[in-house]
């Protein structure tokens, strides 16, 4: 298996409730909750991907149902591509494949050494060895509080700006051995690199703000009674999930119970199911992950 699917069957099952439906997948990586909408959705049901990730796209290219079909974008983009109130269900299956791991060109990995790249679409924008060496060191640490919630920041931002002043920073583990040197706690499980790798993948492929994004197209494109699934793996992403579905209470009288009124536009079905023992067990990557499911009204 190049990547386990996390949340599988929970997450499908409540995202099909049409069988005829039209169907997007945000995030396809490797396919695996594409598979399984594909397998329960009928011949008059579609199914629309989307990846960053040339890979990804390369490998749903070699897909041959009929009712199937990858865009090589950006899911902040599904309104160049869909009508209003056109879609029964979209799945976000958030952040990074297994694949991004294992494969050392693509430098998402600070245990396996390559070029310090890290974006999902490695065909334009800036890498990350492009940005780390020019940026000004308020915006390095400003990236490291915000993506990573560092408490070292500073010295580790500061770290970068002394060994590139020496050599570029150009490999992956150049910058995770930088960072461990210097970094003041030690813990045998985690890498003193973890946080700062999770924060720059963040900045670098705009993700937060390329969600938020999508998440208005989303509201748009999908029929009344659709469905949008989240699967998050940190908090950053959950907050944003959380705050977007959030009902608006502001312009309801003090004295109405809050549990009675209802959000405008969703309605919350599936509030934070975590993977069963099981799967964080089968599949470490899958512990930290938060599925959530609304329902347009
Ligand atoms: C966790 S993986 C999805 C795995 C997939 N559900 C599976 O089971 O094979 C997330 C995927 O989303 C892609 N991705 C990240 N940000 C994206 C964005 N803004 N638009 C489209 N795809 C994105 C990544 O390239 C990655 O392949």
């Amino acid at each position: 298996m190049l990547h386990f699917p996390v949340l599988l069957e929970e997450s499908i099952d409540f995202l099909i409730h049409d069988k005829d439906g039209l169907y997007i997948d945000g995030t396809f990586g490797r396919g695996g909750h594409s598979d399984l909408i594909l397998d329960k959705i009928s011949i008059k049901g579609f199914l629309s991907a989307f990846d960053k990730d040339p890979d990804a796209v390369r490998f749903a290219s070699k897909y041959k149902q009929p009712n199937f079909k990858i865009y090589h974008d950006s899911f902040k983009n599904f309104n160049k591509y869909f009508k209003t109130e056109s879609i029964d269900g979209i799945l976000y299956d958030l952040g990074t494949c297994s694949t991004h791991f294992d494969n050392s060109e693509r430098g998402f990995s600070f245990n396996k050494d390559g070029p310090l790249d890290m974006r999902f679409d490695n065909t334009k924008g800036n890498s990350l060895s492009d940005w780390l060496n020019n940026a000004p060191l308020e915006e390095i640490i400003s990236v490291l509080y915000k993506y990573g919630d560092e408490k070292h920041a500073k010295l580790i931002a500061k770290t970068i700006e002394d060994e590139r002043k020496r050599k570029p920073i150009l490999r992956t583990c150049q910058l995770a051995e930088i960072i461990s040197q210097k970094y003041p706690e030690k813990k045998k499980k985690i890498h003193p690199a973890t946080k700062s790798f999770q924060a720059f993948r963040i900045f670098i492929n705009d993700e937060l703000e390329e969600f938020k994004l999508s998440l208005n197209t989303a509201k748009n494109i999908l029929k009344k009674d659709g469905i949008i699934v989240t699967i998050a793996f940190h908090s950053l992403e959950d907050n944003i999930i959380k705050n977007f579905f959030k009902p608006s209470f502001k312009s309801f009288p003090k004295d109405i119970p809050l549990n009675n009124i209802k959000e405008k536009n969703f309605k919350c079905i599936a509030k934070k199911i975590r993977p069963s023992d099981r799967e964080q067990k089968d599949n470490s990557r899958s512990r930290s992950a938060i599925m959530r499911a609304f329902q347009k009204i």
